[in-house]
């Protein structure tokens, strides 16, 4: 079946990134010139994604505003003849057709998730975190859905990470498939280092068979008493086994600070606007380090 539906979760209280994060959503941080979510928008739509379920909170009515039309700017901008950004902007309003819902309270990732319920129906789905940017030749949740037509399994984007995190993010028990793909036979969300499996973790993106939402509603609060996506993807893990995806693109975490100043200046060193100045700048400043 053809995975044309995708929940992007964006509830989040973005702690680690306060102050910014109080009043504008972490997932509409600018990278260069592009909030943080509409790099998210345009890999699922790349990806064949049709439909997507922003999933958001309190305070966070922007990210609407910023998939909508602005009459009043694009009539401004065909006004002054700048047909380059208005065409961007029609763009940006009409890439998908995107849902929203309400997490009323910031129960977890999985919580979120399972918000999604009704919109997800009986088909296999993709879920994109919110402050998880992928930056790629291809896109990294197309790589999922490829592996997950392959396989006929769930499927999680993995990468290898450090000990200082895998005990914030997850492990994974994996055995090697080929050079890109892993059976993924168990996993535990904030391990420590005893408990790890290995320094494989989840990040940011995973295509799910929809018995994940029973699942969830037999899955007890877990890590920071949340309801955790991955205590739920365990079980299933544990019994028919995941898939894991060692995705191609670089990933920048837009829930950390370090995150979102890697994001902008890798991005930053590609963009044809940018690139020159920034290179230049770089070397000036590297040279009184
Ligand atoms: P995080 O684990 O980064 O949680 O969420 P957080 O609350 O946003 O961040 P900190 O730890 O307070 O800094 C991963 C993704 O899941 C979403 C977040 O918006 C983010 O995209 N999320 C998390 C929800 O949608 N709802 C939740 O209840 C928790």
């Amino acid at each position: 079946m053809k995975i044309k539906k995708a929940i992007i979760p964006a509830a989040g209280l973005g702690t680690r990134v306060l102050p910014a994060s109080k009043s504008c959503p972490k997932e509409m941080l600018p990278i260069v010139d592009k909030p943080a979510i509409q790099y998210i928008v345009e890999e699922a739509v790349k990806a064949g994604i049709t439909d997507i379920l922003i999933i958001t909170n309190r305070g966070k009515g922007i990210i609407e505003d910023h998939f909508d039309h602005s009459v009043e700017l694009e009539n401004m901008l065909e006004k002054r003849g700048r047909t380059d950004t208005l065409e961007e902007l029609n763009n940006l309003a009409n890439m998908a057709n995107i849902y929203y819902l309400r997490q009323k309270e910031t129960r977890g990732l999985g919580d979120a998730v399972l918000r999604a319920k009704q919109f997800v129906g009986d088909e296999p789905f993709a879920v994109l975190y919110g402050d998880d940017v992928i930056i790629g030749e291809v896109p990294a949740i197309g790589e999922l859905i490829a592996a997950y037509e392959t396989f006929g399994k769930s499927v999680v984007g993995i990468k290898e990470v450090p000990d200082e995190l895998v005990v914030k993010y997850s492990s994974l028990k994996t055995e090697r498939i080929d050079n890109m793909n892993y059976n993924v036979t168990d996993m535990i969300e904030k391990p420590s280092l005893e408990t790890k499996f290995s320094n494989f973790s989840v990040l940011g993106r995973c295509v799910l068979d929809n018995e994940i939402f029973q699942i969830l509603e037999k899955t007890p609060l877990g890590a920071g008493n949340e309801l955790q996506l991955t205590d739920a993807m365990a079980t299933i893990a544990r019994t028919k086994g995941m898939i894991g995806v060692e995705f191609s693109g670089t990933r920048y975490d837009m829930g950390n600070k370090f995150g979102i100043l890697k994001a902008n200046i890798e991005v930053g060193l590609s963009h044809p606007e940018t690139r020159d100045q920034l290179k230049e700048y770089i070397k000036e400043i590297a040279k009184t380090l």
